[in-house]
């Protein structure tokens, strides 16, 4: 045994944990786990709002404005023969939607009672129209298509028309129906898609002139 090795017997104990170390150690482990847990429930919570909003959304929004009717001004507002743009409250929007929920749309009086209101939105993809009143057309910046005084498709490659919206005149005031974009989905009367227009009147054509084609004398039973 060298002088610097000490036996065994002569090393100083471990010091074992009171029992009172012990609980107090157990008690601040069982504290943190438990503000974890806090911890990630305030999480969940405020990840999960917007998905409940979300979800929720829909429904909540059917009962507050949701196809509901607003008044776009006095008929006086609208002289015969023009198009006006004129810009609506979305009855569906929230107090943070700022100027995004302010709706465009052209009302066009034509005469007397009888109104157009034209969605803003091109029939191709959406880009917002504009009405020329010297050559009197809508015109779409995005890809140049047109449309007549009518909302009907000019030229360009959108398949349709503008869009409208339903509409009515109450007290001398014209009322729109709003709460959700007029499309092909909710509008009744929607005209057929050109390219069906074309094809319908295409098959047309040639039957007529399948049917005015002079038969030869060896043809005909
Ligand atoms: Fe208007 Fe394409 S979005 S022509």
């Amino acid at each position: 045994m060298t002088p610097n090795e000490q036996p065994l017997q002569n090393n100083p104990p471990i010091p074992q944990a009171s029992a009172s170390t012990r609980a107090a150690g157990h008690s601040r482990r069982a504290f943190l786990f438990k503000l974890s847990l806090l911890a990630n429930g305030a999480v969940g919570a405020i990840l999960a709002v917007p998905i409940i909003g979300y979800l929720l959304g829909p429904a909540m929004k059917k009962g507050s404005g949701y196809n509901s009717w607003i008044a776009l001004g006095a008929l006086s507002d609208f002289p015969e023969g023009e198009t006006r743009l004129v810009d609506f409250r979305n009855p569906v929007t929230t107090s943070w939607d700022g100027q995004t929920g302010d709706i465009p749309c052209w009302v066009r009086r034509v005469s007397g009672s009888n109104f157009q209101v034209f969605a803003i939105n091109c029939a191709h993809l959406g880009c917002p129209v504009r009405w020329f009143a010297q050559s009197k057309l809508f015109l779409c910046p995005c890809h140049g298509g047109a449309y007549y005084a009518d909302g009907s498709r000019a030229s360009g490659p959108p398949e349709r028309g503008l869009f409208e919206y339903d509409h009515k005149i109450v007290d001398n005031t014209l009322m729109v129906k709003v709460g959700k974009m007029p499309t092909l989905a909710n509008q009744a009367s929607a005209e057929l898609p050109l390219t069906q227009l074309e094809g319908t009147s295409s098959t047309a054509q040639l039957a007529s002139v399948e049917k005015s084609k002079p038969r030869c004398a060896s043809c005909q039973g």
